[in-house]
């Protein structure tokens, strides 16, 4: 486990761009290990993430090959992938386990999905019953990994899950690929919808009809070429900092920005940002483009439950913001509680740990930054818990304080962001103004 020392500073300043969006990069993987014929995914995520995705689909025979510009993948087609002769290692991914989940199921031929030590304590039974409900057979420890998912045909359903969950809404509809008839999921809140573009762009015919995704069994996917965006949850890190140092200015080329991951958007503008957002192209359904983010006044935030799923993700900056000014709070928001860590205890731990007043509730936080509690904070050690996010969150909001801090487990940003730390200290200052 690596540390990192952060330095404070009093602005940032710089034009960069993000690794490739994760969950995209995850889906293009999987609908390509599943089409008839050759996809090329150029900009596809570094992170471990995308790697546990791409080491599953070879254990289940797939060829796939990478070079500088792209992952090269050689489909199987619809329901022929192979019998893996090892279990199925998802790492540290929610999203390979839980979406592979879908994938599997409905194979003649059972597999076992294993991930770490934080993955194996995530819930995965959100995505059991609705399988089972299809149909297929799943062992589990008590709803958590491994699982493993037998051999067996899936029916279709109608399923209405009682968590909002891109995750389980994409596990049921790509299980609903193999099953006979019409697979349906009504959604309680919109979550990112990036599933359904995927499966569009690879030639499957998806009804999207007043918060109800539906698919017909059956539909065989057509290989395809694609280029990734850059990931919005990544870019989050750094609009954060941005808006949090008046004075700053931050741009973000060719980032994805579908209205389903943009929320953070109007968040840092009532905080008092600047934001500005150019849409230069749309591919396979995804919008892309340039962020310019200028930091401005620092306000109170409170973020509402009806906001949660459109910045699930984007918590962790939105929370650092309170680092540099005013307060962050957040309702509806227990979901964090069983992401890579128990977010809300983690960030509350960690701030408290940089010097910050923060607090938890049973569904969300709070965090009270300099304007409320009187002095930007001193500086610590806060503890990333092996949570990518958070050793992020951490290293932005430390920049606020008086002394250097220490973020433990820093490496964690490996898994979304792997020269997260090596841009932090790239970013220089702006140039100063001449006197004239
Ligand atoms: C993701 C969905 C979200 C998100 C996760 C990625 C996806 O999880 O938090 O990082 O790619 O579908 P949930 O589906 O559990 O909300």
């Amino acid at each position: 486990m690596l540390a990192a020392t952060i330095t404070p500073a009093r602005r940032v300043h710089g034009r960069l761009r993000v690794p490739g969006d994760k969950s995209i990069s995850h889906r293009y993987a999987l609908r390509a290990a599943r089409a008839d014929g050759r996809s090329d995914l150029r900009g596809s995520a570094p992170g471990a993430d995308c790697r546990s995705t791409l080491g599953c689909l070879r254990r289940l025979g797939v060829e796939i090959t990478e070079d500088t510009s792209a992952v090269i993948i050689v489909g199987r087609g619809l329901g022929q992938l192979r019998s893996p002769a090892e279990p199925l290692d998802c790492g540290n991914s929610g999203t390979t386990m839980r979406l592979l989940a879908g994938v599997v199921a409905g194979h003649r031929f059972s597999s076992r999905l294993v991930g770490d030590a934080s993955l194996s304590c995530r819930p995965m039974r959100r995505v059991i019953a609705p399988l089972e409900a299809m149909g297929a057979r799943i062992e589990s420890t008590e709803g958590h990994a491994p699982l493993t998912i037998h051999r067996g045909r899936l029916r279709a359903i109608a399923y209405v899950p009682d968590v909002p969950s891109a995750q389980v809404k994409s596990a049921v509809l790509l299980a609903g690929l193999l099953a006979e008839g019409n697979t349906s999921v009504a959604e309680p809140a919109q979550t990112r919808d990036h599933t359904e573009r995927a499966l569009d762009a690879f030639g499957v015919q998806v009804v999207r009809r007043e918060g109800t995704v539906s698919l017909a069994g059956g539909q065989r996917l057509a290989a395809c070429s694609l280029s990734i965006p850059g990931d919005f949850s990544s870019a989050a890190f750094w609009m954060a900092a941005a808006a949090a140092f008046p004075g700053s200015r931050i741009e973000i080329d060719d980032v994805g920005l579908n209205p389903t991951r943009t929320g953070l958007i109007a968040i840092l503008r009532r905080f008092g940002a600047r934001v500005h957002v150019d849409v230069t192209r749309t591919e396979a359904g995804e919008p892309r483009g340039t962020v310019i983010v200028e930091g401005d006044r620092t306000n109170v935030l409170s973020i509402e439950p009806a906001e949660v799923p459109g910045v699930i993700d984007e918590l962790p900056a939105i929370a650092a913001l309170a680092a540099h000014g005013g307060e962050v709070s957040v309702r509806g928001a227990a979901e964090l509680r069983v992401k890579e860590s128990d977010r809300i205890a983690a960030l509350v731990a960690g701030f408290r740990g940089l010097g910050l007043l923060a607090d938890e509730r049973p569904d969300g936080f709070v965090v009270r930054g300099p304007s409320t509690s009187g002095q930007p904070p001193a500086g610590g050690v806060a503890d990333a818990r092996g949570d990518h996010r958070m050793a992020m969150a951490f290293a932005i909001a430390a920049l606020a304080a008086r002394a250097p801090s220490t973020i433990e487990g820093a490496d964690a940003v490996a898994i979304s962001h792997p020269r997260f730390f090596g841009t932090l200290d790239r970013l220089p200052p702006p140039p100063r103004a001449r006197p004239p």
